[in-house]
């Protein structure tokens, strides 16, 4: 089956993926990093493209991944690190991108790109702006999407 596997650090992306997982009746798993920056500490390494740092063991056991996160400037470091990592090597990936507004497009290109080379899958993707999740997580489209993608 699926899972849906989210880092979150202001809530958005967990709430998210937790009222995709709830509607679809998966299970949540969650990237946490080992060690808790403050925001300007995060917001510097977010300029720092292909940056990795240590996160916890987070296990990925379906061959289906929904993955859900921020964006942040050029990188989320909690997530390079567990695709460059190869977790979600030969999985197949939804990838829903949360963020305030700003170019957006071209971060979730990028991230299509590095999991790709990091042998995944994507198979669909959504970018969810900040003020629009309660609209996006009530349309029935985005839901069929994901339930194409489930097979
Ligand atoms: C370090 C940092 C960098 C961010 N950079 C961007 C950005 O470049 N563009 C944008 O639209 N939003 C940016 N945001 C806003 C987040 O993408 C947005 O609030 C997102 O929904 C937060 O998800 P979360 O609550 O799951 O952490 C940034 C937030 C943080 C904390």
């Amino acid at each position: 089956m699926a899972e849906v596997l989210f880092f979150s650090y202001t809530g958005t992306s967990k709430k998210v993926a937790e009222s995709v997982a709830g509607r679809l009746n998966l299970e949540t798993r969650e990237i946490s990093p080992k060690f808790q920056l403050p925001y300007p500490a995060w917001l510097l390494l977010s300029f720092i493209p292909n940056l990795g740092v240590p996160v916890k063991k987070v296990e990925v056991a379906c061959e289906r991944v929904i993955l859900c996160f921020p964006k942040w400037t050029f990188n989320c470091p909690p997530v390079t690190a567990i695709i460059r990592a190869g977790l979600l090597k030969g999985r197949r990936v939804f990838l829903i991108i949360t963020y305030g507004g700003w170019r957006g497009e071209q971060y979730l290109n990028g991230y299509v790109k590095m999991l790709e080379r990091n042998g995944a899958k994507v198979e669909g993707t959504r970018l969810v702006r900040r003020s629009e999740v309660q609209a996006v997580l009530s349309d029935d489209g985005f839901f069929r999407e994901l339930e194409r993608f489930l097979g």
